[in-house]
């Protein structure tokens, strides 16, 4: 079945770049919004992501005014009539969602598709309100959808079975790629992707770091287009809190209860980008926000260090590229330097190694994520014992001998691991709940939200030993059986194996 022409019902930030990549791929497009505001802010992205093409030499003038002649605005549904698909972009309420198929169910040609872009509620539920629930399919785009490669197409046991094929063909005539998955709350990369961001508001809501440092840990600690906190702006706070309310209710646990402050926030308006204002303040329409460096230091590097650690080759090339910086390093505690380095293992809390020197107060943990290549970062780990003049003397060491800075408390996993370990133990419960294959789970992160590599290539670079060992010195130490490892990583790291069990 070929598709021609498209009804997009819902003009808000997902809609209008949805809009934007059928009419980009000569696809007419009747774009139907019922709140005037709406429609002209809608239409007003849609315009702003065509000008940014031209300006980048993308687009010619003549062609943006082509693709844009393809979306006509309308305020009802009758104008669907005639379309081949139609797409639902609407908020995550169900009963909403309900009521817009009912309507699309009762104009649209009986042989149309009616496609939900819906991020976590049930498919299937909102196919029942139909009279044809056959030819209902999930159609799930990532934000930005210009640019994000992923659809996700969700069938349910009440989906016919062209109507994913037709799904999947047009998804690759738009660029995308699709991935056929199942109707379970989230689907696949939300269901991975929103705990990991709601554990990481929580990081900032309970003061473990800095905004700066929570994203700059995700960017440069583990290689991540976007920080966890930047990307749930983007997304808007007030969807990240609807998809989690979705999640809880279907699988329960803490790793889905939403952060109080995502709920403070939403309920303030402050969503995110499309606000002006979330976790991040938005001065201006770039989108940009204000800081995303790390914690700056003000304190001079020391002159004379003392390196304590278990004699491993990350050790030994930190001593050899401090003592190319100039400063002079020492192995006995009892030497009066300015400061006792301690070489973090990135699992293991700094404290005891701090207390033996018997100078805690000068001690600070250094764990170097990624080795000493450039760009790369330096967890400087403070203990409750460590001073200021402490903290603020390693991280200047650290960007004296070229690494990038992120803070962090001296708990299990340190700041990049706190974020890194539970979501990769999600992942493998995935798999082991045989949702997804592992190749499934890395198609969707790395096409769906960037990831340059996806969580099983994560937890193979790391080895899924280290991964197991954090966790469960997370569970110990905070006694959230939410940080228990699932079997699949124990066994994939006795056996030393990543890939698919089947
Ligand atoms: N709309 C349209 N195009 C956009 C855009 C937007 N909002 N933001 C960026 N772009 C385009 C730019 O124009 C540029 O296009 P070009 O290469 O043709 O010139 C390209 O994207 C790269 O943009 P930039 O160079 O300005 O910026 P970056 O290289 O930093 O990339 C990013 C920006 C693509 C957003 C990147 O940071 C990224 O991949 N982030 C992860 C986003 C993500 O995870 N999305 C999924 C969220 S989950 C979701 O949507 C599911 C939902 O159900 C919640």
């Amino acid at each position: 079945m070929e598709i021609r022409d498209v009804a997009v019902v819902g003009l808000g930030t997902m809609g209008a770049g949805i809009a934007e990549v059928f009419a980009r791929a000569g696809i007419g497009v009747v774009a139907i919004e019922a709140d005037p505001q709406a429609m002209t802010q809608g239409l007003g992205l849609l315009d702003a992501s065509l000008s940014r093409a031209v300006s980048r030499g993308k687009l010619t003038a003549a062609e943006q005014a082509e693709i844009r002649s393809r979306v006509r605005p309308a305020a009802g549904f009758s104008d669907a009539a005639s379309v081949d698909l139609a797409v639902e972009v609407v908020p995550e309420r169900l009963e909403i969602k309900r009521q817009i198929f009912a309507e699309l169910d009762r104009v649209c040609s009986p042989d149309a598709i009616l496609a939900t872009n819906t991020s976590s509620l049930s498919v299937t539920a909102i196919a029942a309100a139909t009279r044809h629930p056959d030819r209902v399919v999930g159609m799930h785009f990532f934000n930005p959808a210009p640019v994000m490669r992923l659809v996700e197409v969700v069938t349910t046991v009440l989906t016919a079975s062209h109507v994913p094929i037709t799904v999947a063909g047009l998804a690759r005539l738009l660029g995308k790629e699709p991935v056929q998955v199942g109707d379970r709350a989230g689907f696949v990369a939300n269901a991975l992707l929103l705990p990991y961001l709601n554990h990481a508001i929580r990081l900032l809501e309970t003061g473990y770091a800095s905004r700066a440092d929570i994203d700059l840990a995700a960017t440069a600690g583990i290689g991540l287009p976007m920080g966890p906190l930047a990307l749930a702006d983007l997304i808007g706070l007030d969807t990240v809190l609807a998809i989690l309310e979705v999640l809880r209710e279907e699988s329960g646990g803490s790793r889905y209860t939403p952060a109080p402050l995502l709920r403070r926030l939403t309920a303030a308006g402050w969503t995110g980008r499309k606000a002006g204002r979330g976790i991040y303040e938005y001065p201006d329409a770039s989108g940009d926000q204000e800081d995303q460096n790390g914690t700056a230091t003000d304190f001079p590097p020391p002159d004379t260090v003392t390196l304590i650690g278990s004699g491993d080759d990350v050790e030994a090339s930190l001593a050899t590229a401090l003592a190319t910086a100039g400063v002079n390093v020492t192995r006995n505690p009892a030497h009066p330097s300015d400061l006792v380095l301690i070489a973090a293992s990135g699992v293991q809390r700094v404290l005891p190694a701090a207390l033996a020197t018997g100078r805690p107060h000068n001690a600070v943990g250094l764990h170097l994520q990624g080795g000493l290549s450039d760009g790369s970062i330096a967890e400087v780990v403070a203990t409750t014992c460590s001073s200021a003049q402490a903290v603020g003397t390693a991280a200047a060491l650290a960007h004296r001998i070229g690494l990038r800075v992120v803070h962090s408390p001296d708990r299990p996993g340190y700041l990049v691991g706190a974020l890194l370990y539970p979501h990769l133990a999600d992942a493998v419960r995935m798999v082991q709940d045989r949702y997804a294959s592992p190749a499934d789970v890395d198609t969707a992160m790395k096409l769906g939200c960037g990831y340059p590599r996806g969580p099983f290539e994560l937890l193979e670079d790391l080895h899924p030993g280290t991964v197991l060992a954090g966790l469960q010195y997370m569970e110990q130490n905070y006694g959230d059986p939410s940080f228990a490892p699932p079997p699949g990583l124990t066994e994939r790291a006795t056996l030393g194996f990543v890939g698919s069990p089947g």
